[in-house]
């Protein structure tokens, strides 16, 4: 069952068409990795899709809402959750108060108040870090963690929100091989409870994690489909690789 569909979405900044008509499905349960060459339209698909941009023409469906008029405040209660949008890591807070943050910003008051004891806030946030490998860590100033932890402590905050769908921009730009491959393990686990989109350069990490891909070429769809299936195609190698 489709969790996000983008139905032929435009974008248009003055006379340049960032988006022109692109459309894509992502399931529930799935990795859906979102490629194509620099400038092709990739982050402000995202956007589009979390709400931080408002498209031209299209329509943007959440489970069976029509979430398109919806602000981005709105989109993350409906289980959208955007790294780099929601709350950036705070550096002169432990990791720990970070994720705490995170954390309360997903309960209203009102439930803070009535059942999440502190006990309870304080084990949400331990196992939020744990699945981060970030409990050793947890009273260290975030601005003490190295880049790639940072990247996961982020993920780690934006996963808090408990969402249906994460959508993620590169979270591996500037990470070093051995914290790349960690990403790729460190994210493995959530497919069980959410789905995740997530625009990468790095080919070969996201062969290896994502289950179907999205291709996109100035602002157009040029495929998609299972991994293996747009990996292959013709299409797709004189789209994208050749700009690679
Ligand atoms: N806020 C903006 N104003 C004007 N042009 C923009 C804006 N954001 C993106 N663009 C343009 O839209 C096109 C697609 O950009 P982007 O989505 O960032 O591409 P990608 O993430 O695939 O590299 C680019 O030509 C870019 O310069
Ligand atoms: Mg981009």
């Amino acid at each position: 069952m489709s969790l996000l569909e983008a139905r032929n979405i435009r974008k248009i900044y003055g006379s340049l068409k960032a988006l022109d008509g692109a459309s894509l499905v992502v399931s529930g349960n799935e990795f859906h990795g979102l490629i194509g060459p620099n400038g092709s339209g990739k982050s402000t698909l995202l956007k589009c899709i979390a709400g931080a941009e408002i498209p031209t023409e299209g329509t943007i469906l959440l489970g069976n809402r029509d979430i398109t008029s919806f602000t981005a405040a709105e989109r993350a209660r409906a289980g959208l959750s955007l790294k780099f949008q929601i709350t950036a890591v705070l550096p002169e807070l432990s990791v720990y108060d970070n994720i705490l943050i995170a954390l309360q910003a997903n309960s209203s008051l009102f439930v803070l108040l009535l059942s999440l004891s502190r006990k309870a806030l304080h084990e949400k946030a331990m196992d939020c870090l744990a699945r981060f490998k970030l409990v050793d860590k947890h009273d260290q100033l975030a601005a003490y963690l190295s880049h790639g932890e940072q990247q996961w402590l982020e993920i780690a905050m934006a996963l808090a929100r408990e969402p249906k769908l994460l959508l993620l921009d590169e979270p591996t730009a500037g990470m070093s091989p051995q914290e790349r491959r960690a990403t790729g393990e460190l994210l493995a686990p959530i497919k069980s409870s959410c789905s995740l989109l997530i625009v990468e350069h790095d080919l070969d990490f996201i062969k290896d994690i994502c289950d179907s891909l999205t291709v996109l070429d100035q602002g157009q769809v040029v495929a998609s489909g299972p991994t293996q299936e747009v990996q292959n195609s013709q299409r797709v190698k004189e789209a994208y690789l050749s700009h690679a």
